[in-house]
């Protein structure tokens, strides 16, 4: 008998945790995490709430397997395995850099004992990887696999980030967290409540977030007047970057030890520490006086570890 998706995961480990210091407090902002990071060990943050419809879109259609797409630490691409394995599918991964194999590093080394394929792929062809024609031509090679796109950005990822808001609060003024493919912010701001506004940090340089969320859009057939509207509840705070995809600075890890040792608060270095970080300076600013605040914790510890032994430091103690 196949396994249902909506049981394989309880959202209850998934607490709302309140933190406090003396200036939120002063200020009187309430602020909470979701913590999505404690959902799973391997399909953690917003993973699962991605991949829960891709994989029952897979079960559906009598798939033999997901095949998707990542980089050489995609959280996307352990989640996907993990994923696969738990539902009876099988798994491919197509990892950027032709010069890495299954053992270059812990990430990898991960999917592949949960069963995972893993195909590497130059960087000219992986670039290929949203282009109808090359998706196709994979599907071609691989006829009972249903594809995934990278970050698990389509559709059915957007439906199933859209339902954390059954899981939090709707007197919520202001949501932030971390953007890369940008359907996690498209999920959740499809499901915000009337007076609530969605902060959006980029973790990659330069990139066009809302035209990207419009693309993702798209394949729900709004038109641009019904997201004109639906942008206005938008903010986009794209200088915490950090340098770019990847990139972190000795202050962004400094920051990382800090917000644990104050709050027991795991983040990593790629996305949720630089979406916590510009929450944490927008929370100075006056308008946030009164308010109720929710980061959403879209998880990404996994990958923390190669950076803990690349720059000798323990983030969490
Ligand atoms: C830990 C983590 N946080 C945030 C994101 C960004 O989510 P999205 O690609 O849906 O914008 C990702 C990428 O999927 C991620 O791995």
């Amino acid at each position: 008998m196949v396994k249902s998706t909506s049981n394989f995961i309880d959202s209850q480990k998934s607490e709302l945790q309140r933190l406090e210091n003396t200036a939120w407090t002063e200020n009187d902002i309430q602020v909470f995490v979701k913590r999505d990071d404690l959902l799973h060990a391997d399909i953690s943050g917003n993973k699962w709430r991605k991949l829960k419809y891709n994989v029952e879109q897979a079960l559906h259609l009598h798939s033999e397997g997901i095949f998707t797409f990542g980089g050489a630490y995609s959280n996307h691409l352990v989640a996907t395995a993990a994923a696969c394995k738990e539902f009876g599918l099988k798994s491919i991964g197509f990892v950027r850099g032709e010069e890495l194999n299954s053992a270059s590093n812990d990430t990898l080394k991960r999917c592949v004992e949960l069963g995972m394929e893993l195909q590497f792929l130059s960087r000219e062809m992986y670039a290929l990887h949203a282009d109808k024609l090359f998706v196709d031509e994979l599907k071609l090679e691989n006829p009972r696999f249903y594809a995934v796109p990278e970050g698990g950005g389509n559709y059915y990822g957007i439906v199933g980030c859209q339902e954390i808001w059954k899981e939090i609060p709707k007197d919520v003024d202001h949501v932030f967290l971390a953007q890369g493919t940008a359907a996690t912010s498209c999920g959740v701001l499809l499901g915000m409540p009337e007076n609530c506004r969605l902060h959006a940090v980029p973790v990659l340089k330069g990139f066009h977030s809302l035209d990207s969320m419009k693309s993702l859009f798209y394949g729900f057939f709004m038109d641009d007047e019904a997201l004109e509207e639906l942008f206005q509840k938008v903010t986009v705070h794209s200088e915490h970057h950090f340098g770019g995809y990847a990139k972190y600075t000795p202050e962004l890890l400094q920051f990382i030890q800090d917000i644990f040792k104050t709050y027991k608060l795991p983040l990593d270095p790629i996305y949720t520490a630089k979406a916590f970080y510009a929450m944490t300076e927008e929370l100075k600013k006056a308008k946030y006086r009164g308010k109720k605040v929710i980061f959403i914790h879209t998880g990404g510890l996994q990958g923390c570890k190669a950076i803990e032994e690349k720059e000798n430091i323990r983030f969490f103690g």
